[in-house]
């Protein structure tokens, strides 16, 4: 056990909201089609902000609720595969935008895992006694999207959402136990964003690869419902833990039908999947911060309660974290 602590969450979304019926103006689809494969009735899509305008947001609520000055922070992570530079980074943008001073500032890149990969790397940073950091998931996917592919533009949205995080004895949610797994040779059944060598120097023709969502959908679904079960039982073991212990699942919202599959691998009733999918999408990074923000502020989660959260996707990567609120 550690006194490693995440004291206050915050989430934002784009106002605009793109139903699934608005999609058909774009692509041959339909919502019983989408609603029935993914469980999404809809997304919330940027007009306009970047990945740093949600962070920000996100980073300043997340001050204003705990009354913490930015020159609190020792550190800012933002976890995106969707940020608005490779350099600066969306974390510098944003601890320049608040004023924090004295937190160094970067950006980490595991896709739809990254959140639990920043608590795990958080936690190695707030070794020190009354250290404190951010850790946002932020994403605009809306991007990296073709709107006239279906396979792969029904499934995604834009958010952000984030914690502060402290090394303290006082009341917040304790770090557990984690577990992370990256399994790179499937790497190519999920990519976006491809950065081509376009130099004067490039004799290489044949690069066909392409910047918007490229998945082998059934590959990732395969991933998805057989590598995080596994991932939970490995965190579940390290803490010493039975699943029957744990009190919510907040799993990566990628598909209601994964989280239904997740729980019956589990043998746990589905009423213990907590999910924001229908109304958000898979937002990568953010979805696992934005829907414990909501269950947080709704009061579903009380003291005491032990929680998995476990993120899944591009890499391929997958990660959970074990915390009790
Ligand atoms: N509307 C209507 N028809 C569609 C659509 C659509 N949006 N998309 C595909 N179809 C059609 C296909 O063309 C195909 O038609 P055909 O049989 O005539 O060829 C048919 O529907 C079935 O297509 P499949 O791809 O086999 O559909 P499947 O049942 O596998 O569902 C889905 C597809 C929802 C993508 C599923 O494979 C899945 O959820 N995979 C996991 C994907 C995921 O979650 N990725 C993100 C995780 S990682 C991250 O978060 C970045």
């Amino acid at each position: 056990m550690t006194n490693i602590r995440i004291v206050q969450s915050a989430h934002v979304a784009p106002e605009r909201v793109v139903p699934n019926d608005e999609l058909t103006n774009y692509m041959d689809t339909s919502d019983e089609w989408i609603k029935s494969r993914t469980g999404i009735s809809q997304r919330h899509v940027s007009t306009g902000q970047k990945t740093s305008d949600l962070c920000t947001i996100v980073a300043q609520q997340l001050l204003d609720k705990v009354g913490w000055q930015p020159k609190d922070l020792d550190f800012i992570i933002v976890a995106t595969m969707s940020p608005d530079y490779l350099t600066p980074a969306t974390a510098a943008i944003v601890q320049g935008r608040i004023g924090a001073k004295s937190a160094y500032a970067f950006d980490i890149n595991a896709a739809c895992s990254g959140f639990i990969y920043g608590l795990k790397i958080a936690e190695g940073l707030l070794q020190t006694p009354h250290a404190r950091g951010m850790l946002i998931g932020g994403e605009v996917l809306s991007k990296l999207v073709d709107w006239h592919e279906r396979s792969t533009a029904v499934l995604f949205g834009d958010g952000a959402g984030g914690v502060l995080l402290a090394n303290s004895p006082e009341q917040g949610s304790q770090f557990i136990a984690s577990d992370l797994e990256t399994l790179g040779e499937l790497g190519d059944s999920l990519t976006a964003g491809y950065q081509p060598v376009n130099s004067v120097f490039n004799t290489d023709a044949t690069d066909s690869h392409q910047q918007y969502f490229e998945m082998d959908g059934r590959a990732v679904y395969r991933f998805a419902t057989h590598s995080v079960p596994e991932s939970i039982e490995r965190a579940l073991n390290k803490a010493g833990l039975l699943v029957n212990d744990v009190d919510y699942f907040i799993l990566h919202q990628a598909n209601q039908r994964i989280i239904d599959q997740i729980a019956k691998r589990l043998d746990q009733p589905i009423n213990k999947f907590l999910s924001n999918v229908a109304e958000y999408g898979n937002t990568s990074a953010a979805s696992v911060a934005m829907l414990l923000d909501q269950e947080l502020a709704s009061g579903t989660i009380k003291r005491g309660q032990t929680i998995v959260l476990s993120g899944f996707g591009g890499g391929l990567t997958v990660g959970t974290q074990i915390i009790r609120y």
